[in-house]
């Protein structure tokens, strides 16, 4: 029986582009979606942008936009990303939809008519400039605890204590500067601790795989919690000015709470799309045998695990809840997290733009996920290695091997073949199924990897070059590269749901119609005709990865020769003042914290054929700088010199290691544009760690 699938993917705030922890959650979605395809399953895979909410209206403001306007300019730059990365939604919709309107208005009037809604008046502070009640983040003051100035509204960050914003001393809007003060509003409440939404989650969460184990311990934790930990409603009111659904059927101006409205998205996605294509919405819910799947971050597992099952449980028909939540950690970059908000080391849009192959990472990712909610790291270096040794050394190596003599000895037709290992691949289809099914990619990969391995050494013992040159041995060749292209195929079928756009080159290639995983049950017959052998697959070369990473944007040293040449027309050039940049404040000015810093250590970087390691001594502390000098000076010329840091420079992954700030040194504008590099340094005298004001 084909199963039908309604599959969703955590839908991103329209207020910044895609980051890598995106499309790192799209990959395995997409991955997991194709392997049903593969199936025969019914998939409908469903994104959207998620597009109210305070921040968005507040950054439209900064921009002096209006929310849609901005909200379109996100939405318009999301194709070039989910097409780039071979991510095959089924639908991209917005949560800012007439569809989404009706069915957020239509649950939260559900809800209400069940007596899971209440209103409250309750007292918040507001910004009496701005003309808005203020949510924690846009609240600093100093911590009621510790007194550390400069702590958010909820939180601090040096003595880690929890409050509420109420309590801060000397409380500021960060919107007006303001001091905010209370004011009173009417909030409608979601009653989450209502009895029945305890015994239902209960239930819910612990129906056997639904979640993982590790999701459903976390939810029980706090379905079950006491005292200041119990469970506690949740407000789903705004006032305005807010971007959002208004609440219905009252007078008063009110908004449904984004993360009400954001779920419920899904389905506006959804409906979107039945409409569009003829499917009858309500009846796929309705049917028994949907099921409803959500992949999110392990960061809205609060969300997704019992807010949204809670609604949907009571809003009633048509909904159904969810059948389950996957849930994945962060993705690391060599050991760096994430932030939610700045993104980190690797910009999707630089991979595509550097025309860096967008398989090589859904492959690195791939080989890298597991079921578990663990944290992924992706390493440079191990992405090199992986991918080349994979899919070039192992993978593309068997077609392209023996493809040659099919085709000059052969016309391109297959002999018939029999062999133990072509049964031993088509055996293990149903364990490399059942992997994928269970969100283990990683160990699917192994799985194939290991018949390729085996592959490759049938080809390394029949040694078809050999065969090729030997009388007499046209048909031994012939079988061998035949048994090959045939566990070619296969390995196909089974790297497929990863590699989307190879596997179709590969089907072209082999004269086939796209792969089913039935397929792996049959072998391509005696008589059958391949086509000539083309390139597969590049390989991925360092250089790619050093402009991945930005490494090319430090400081740009020139060949000593070209220096010489350039000498005279360069020291005409810096004779000239030159402004480039646009005026700044001295308050601009002050942001920079300029240290004199002692280079201690000097050291060159394996495989960076412009960068010098360098430890600095800031009187006290230690820094590692990487710096794009290697041309310019010798490393014992380095050791002892004084040096200007830019101190609080945001740490910057790099390939080699973190660089956490930069040191000064003059040069030309662009490299080769001047004499060379020329690092500050502090007259005599100076100490390490003192200011440079
Ligand atoms: O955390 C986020 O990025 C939210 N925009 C996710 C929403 S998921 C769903 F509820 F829409
Ligand atoms: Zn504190």
């Amino acid at each position: 029986m084909p199963r039908k699938l309604f599959v969703t993917t955590a839908l991103p705030y329209a207020n910044g582009s895609f980051h890598i922890g995106h499309i790192m959650e799209y990959i395995q979605a997409d991955i997991w979606v194709r392997f049903q395809r593969m199936q025969g399953h019914e998939v409908h895979f469903m994104g959207a942008d998620d597009a109210h909410g305070a921040p968005i209206m507040l950054k439209a403001e900064a921009e002096g936009l209006a929310p849609r306007e901005l909200v379109a300019r996100i939405a318009a730059e999301r194709p070039k990303y989910l097409q780039g990365f071979h991510i095959s939604f089924d639908n991209w919709h917005t949560t800012d939809s007439p569809e989404n309107v009706a069915l957020s208005q239509d649950i939260y009037r559900k809800l209400k008519a069940a007596g899971l809604v209440y209103t409250k008046r309750i007292e918040q502070f507001y910004d009496p400039v701005k003309g808005m009640f203020l949510a924690d983040r846009y609240i600093k003051g100093e911590c009621p605890n510790c007194g550390a100035k400069d702590q958010y509204g909820d939180a601090c960050e040096n003595c880690s204590s929890v409050y509420s914003a109420t309590e801060l001393k000397n409380p500021r809007s960060t919107l007006s500067g303001a001091a905010p003060v209370l004011k009173s509003s009417e909030h409608h409440f979601f009653k989450l601790s209502d009895a029945k939404c305890q015994s239902f989650l209960r239930i819910w969460i612990d129906t056997p795989g639904r979640l993982q184990p590790q999701v459903a311990n976390k939810a029980k934790e706090w379905l079950e919690g006491t005292g200041d930990k119990a469970l506690s409603d949740w407000d789903i009111s705004r006032d305005p000015p807010y971007f959002g659904i208004r609440i219905p059927d009252i007078a008063e101006e009110k908004y449904l709470y984004v993360w009400l409205d954001a779920p419920i998205g899904y389905l506006a996605s959804f409906k979107n799309y039945c409409a569009k294509r003829g499917l009858g919405f309500e009846a796929f819910l309705a049917d028994p045998a949907a099921e409803q799947i959500h992949f999110i971050g392990k960061d809205i597992i609060y969300f997704h695990t019992l807010f949204w099952p809670a609604m949907l449980r009571f809003a009633g028909a048509p909904y159904k809840v969810p059948d389950h939540v996957y849930v994945h950690g962060f993705i690391t970059v060599s050991g760096d997290k994430m932030s939610k908000s700045r993104g980190t080391g690797i910009s999707p849009l630089r991979y595509l733009e550097l025309g860096m192959n967008p398989e090589w990472l859904r492959y690195y990712i791939a080989a890298k996920l597991n079921a578990h909610v663990e944290d992924l790291d992706f390493n440079p270096d191990d992405f090199l290695a992986r991918v080349n040794s994979d899919l070039i050394g192992k993978y593309v190596n068997i077609a392209s091997r023996c493809a040659v003599f099919l085709g000059r000895k052969f016309d391109g037709v297959l002999a018939a073949t029999e062999h133990r290992l072509l049964a031993e691949a088509q055996a293990k289809s149903n364990t490399v199924a059942e992997l994928y099914e269970q969100r283990e990619f990683g160990k699917a990969l192994r799985e194939v990897m290991a018949l390729a391995d085996l592959a490759n050494q049938f080809v390394d013992e029949q040694k078809p070059w050999e065969l090729s040159k030997q009388a007499g041995a046209e048909r031994g060749l012939h079988e061998v590269c035949s048994v090959a292209i045939n566990l070619f195929r296969l390995l196909t079928v089974y790297l497929k749901p990863v590699l989307p756009k190879l596997a179709e080159d590969a089907e072209r290639f082999l004269g086939i119609a796209p792969l089913q995983w039935a397929d792996s049950a049959q072998l391509l017959p005696s008589g059958h005709r391949i086509h000539e052998y083309r390139h597969l697959l590049t390989r991925v070369e360092e250089q790619q990865l050093d402009r991945l990473f930005d490494t090319a944007s430090v400081p740009q040293a020139s060949a000593p020769q070209r220096h010489a040449e350039k000498q005279q027309h360069a020291s005409q050039h810096a004779a000239k003042e030159q402004l480039v940049t646009p005026e700044i404040t001295i308050e601009d000015f002050a942001k920079l914290d300029l240290r004199v810093a002692k280079i201690v250590h000097a050291e060159t970087v394996e495989g960076a054929d412009k960068l010098v390691k360098l430890t600095l001594d800031l009187g006290g502390p230690t820094r590692t700088v990487f710096a794009g000098i290697k041309s310019a000076y010798a490393l014992q010329a380095l050791e002892g010199k004084l040096a200007v840091l830019v101190a609080n420079l945001a740490p910057r992954k790099m390939k080699f290691g973190l660089s956490e700030g930069m040191i000064l040194a003059a040069s030309g504008e662009s490299p080769g544009d001047g004499p060379g590099i020329f690092l500050i340094s502090p007259d005599a005298g100076a100490q390490p760690g003192m200011r440079v004001k």
